[in-house]
């Protein structure tokens, strides 16, 4: 079934739902995107800890012109697979963003309720423009309006682990993006 890390998803990865390879493929087209559409600008990237970290890894490399980075941190959901749909700021940026077009590389979109909250603040900051990056996104899923510019793989409603998403602070170093056995969080 997964050729990385079957020890690791034992017992616990119901599918593959995205193989190393397909989301490989999906970061390289979306870095082509990014690469033509700033040709020029000041880009600023930012990356969400800590489950968009592998992604932002990824995605920088396949990106052809000189960019900036940085990282936040938000945390919405307890140890649970439920948003709390309350986001809390734990690390901020601490440069300024204003004269500068902001891309925020996120690992998911899922309610939808981080990236809107990250884009209200960032607004206020005086940036010259503002752009949203995913590399996965459940559209079924959605409690208040938000797109990606850049999206990568769509995927149904299942709780997802692994490339930066966790369970319970785990499984992010799963190569693939595999569903979560669900008799793993339901008897909890
Ligand atoms: P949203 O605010 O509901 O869009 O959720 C965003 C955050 O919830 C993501 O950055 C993830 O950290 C987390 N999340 C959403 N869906 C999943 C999932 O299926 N597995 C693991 N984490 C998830
Ligand atoms: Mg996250």
């Amino acid at each position: 079934m997964m050729e990385n890390n079957s020890k690791l998803a034992e017992n616990i990865v119901d599918r593959v739902l995205a193989s190393k390879e397909e989301i490989q493929k999906a970061v390289a087209r979306i870095g082509a995107e990014i690469t033509r559409d700033y040709e020029g600008k000041e880009l600023f990237v930012i990356g969400v800890l800590k489950g968009g970290f592998m992604f932002m890894a990824d995605l920088v490399r396949e990106i052809q012109i000189p960019l900036q980075m940085d990282f936040i941190a938000v945390s919405s959901y307890g140890s649970s697979t439920k948003t709390s749909g309350v986001v809390r700021l734990i690390k901020d940026i601490d440069k300024p963003l204003d004269g500068k077009h902001l891309l925020i590389v996120e690992d998911i979109i899922d309610s939808g309720v981080t990236l809107k909250y990250l884009k209200e603040m960032f607004a206020t900051r005086g940036p010259l423009s503002i752009r949203v990056c995913t590399i996965f996104d459940k559209p079924s899923r959605r409690k208040v309006e938000m797109q990606g510019d850049y999206v990568g793989i769509e995927i149904p409603d299942e709780f997802v682990i692994g490339y930066g998403l966790d369970y319970d602070g785990k499984y992010r170093n799963l190569p693939d993006l595999c569903v979560l056995r669900r008799d793993v969080y339901e008897k909890e």
